[in-house]
């Protein structure tokens, strides 16, 4: 029997590499769409890239754009796949406000052009189709917990293109019979997340300071609330819902929600520290206010404890002090969606799906993967060797 072969847009994002690495333990053929860049951008699926000169290879790229649709409609006749995944998008809700209209052109025609190349290619029948739909469509929540009939709101240039993305797959279903399923996937993250999405600032920025390597993180709005869980499971999710014998819309959500303020505390405590915070609005920080010293050992090392007990001194005696976190009003946005909390019970139910990870063990898993990527810039920068900042 031949192997089934997918076609994955975004596969150099998160949920791309991900899903890529599934299916290929699947026994796929793995195509995936990837932009032009003047750099590599492969490093998420380098475990996976196989040199191209190799036969039966189970990986294979192809350079694309979701705003061209000859080029989409080219690689869909070429590869001519069972399922595709449409993860691609600019996917940064802040970032949308500045470029809403290539947000729009990617995110939502985008997903048109891809239906419209499965239609016009006489692959109704065939080709399965997965969108990547997002919690942002709920925005200003009209309910809670929001679940698949929750009436949309979205607050974003971003929200908006998704909900043109969402609309138009449940059209293309019910027009054309096509076998095409929205997942409405709330907050996902992992230790391979974007470095600009919060949950990865955070890790990133307190491997960082727990290193001696930076002083103080800066956000923006700490009182939002989101619905997270971990990548890894997701995709799994995304994978179910093509494998249904009736195309629909599922919510994926763990039904849990946390304040950025709260990840940035359990952040803490998985390194030993208690970090408290002081003052309202733009003027609120969070401080370094204790020490466990066997986690902070056990998880980060004894021969950073230094510097952590002389930001702890400086608290505790109201001098020099330097804050962990300080809020800077350039991380907000215009519209905020201020709370997430999805009901993923139908997904449960019809797709068996059963989320492994909880927001504990994500955070262990981000937290101490950033540890060591930290540690390995660390161990450069003292080598000698220039070490790249990535301000945003
Ligand atoms: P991500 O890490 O930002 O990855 C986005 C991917 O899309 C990257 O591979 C990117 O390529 C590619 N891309 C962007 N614009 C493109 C274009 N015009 N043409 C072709 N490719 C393009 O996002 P993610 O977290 O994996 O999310 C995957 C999808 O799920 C996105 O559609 C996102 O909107 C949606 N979603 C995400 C979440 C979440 O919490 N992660 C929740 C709900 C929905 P480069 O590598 O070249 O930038
Ligand atoms: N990025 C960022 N940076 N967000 C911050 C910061 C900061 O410094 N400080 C506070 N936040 C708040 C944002 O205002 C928002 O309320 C929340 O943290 C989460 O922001 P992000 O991590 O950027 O994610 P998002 O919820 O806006 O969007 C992500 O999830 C969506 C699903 O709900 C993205 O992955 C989208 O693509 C996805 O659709």
């Amino acid at each position: 029997m031949s192997k089934k072969k997918a076609l994955i847009t975004g596969i150099t994002g998160q949920d791309g590499a991900y899903l890529a690495e599934f299916l290929i333990k699947k026994d796929y053929i793995v195509h995936g769409l990837k932009r032009r860049a003047s750099m590599f951008n492969t490093e998420r699926i380098d475990h996976l890239y196989q040199e191209p000169h190799i036969d039966d290879r189970n990986l294979i790229l192809h350079y694309g754009d979701l705003t061209d649709s000859m080029n989409l409609t080219r690689i869909v006749q070429e590869v001519q796949p069972d399922e595709i995944y449409n993860l691609a998008a600019m996917s940064h809700v802040k970032v949308s406000f500045d470029t809403p209209e290539y947000t729009a052109n990617s995110d939502g025609i985008g997903v048109l052009r891809i239906l419209e190349a499965i239609r016009l290619l006489g692959l109704s029948n065939k080709t399965r189709f997965y969108q990547a739909s997002t919690s942002e469509l709920y925005g200003l929540v009209q309910e809670i917990p929001q679940n698949e009939k929750t009436p949309f709101y979205p607050r974003s240039p971003y929200g908006v293109a998704k909900l043109y993305a969402y609309w138009i797959t449940v059209n293309y279903r019910e027009a054309y019979n096509m076998h095409a399923s929205n997942g409405i996937l709330f907050n996902h993250e992992s230790p391979i997340r974007g470095e600009t999405f919060v949950t990865r600032k955070i890790t990133r920025a307190m491997a960082r300071i727990v290193l001696g390597m930076q002083d103080t993180l800066y956000v923006g709005n700490l009182s939002a609330q989101r619905d997270w869980g971990h990548a890894k499971d997701y995709v799994q999710a995304m994978y179910l819902i093509l494998q249904q014998d009736k195309p629909d819309d599922y919510v994926i959500a763990t039904g849990t929600t946390t304040s950025i303020r709260d990840f940035i505390k359990m952040t803490g405590e998985k390194l030993g520290l208690l970090i408290s915070f002081e003052g309202k609005d733009i003027e609120e920080k969070g401080y370094i206010a204790g020490v466990n010293e066997a986690v902070f050992n056990e998880n980060v090392g004894s021969q950073y404890l230094e510097n952590i007990k002389m930001r702890l001194e400086n608290y505790s005696v109201k001098k020099a002090r330097k804050p962990l976190i300080s809020v800077d009003p350039q991380y907000f946005r215009p519209t905020e969606v201020e709370m997430l909390i999805g009901d993923a019970s139908k997904a449960k139910k019809v797709l068996g799906w059963e989320p492994e990870y909880d927001l504990k063990g994500l955070i262990e898993d981000m937290i101490l993967s950033d540890i060591k990527l930290m540690k390995k810039d660390a161990y450069l920068r003292n080598g000698g060797y220039r070490i790249l900042n990535y301000f945003e």
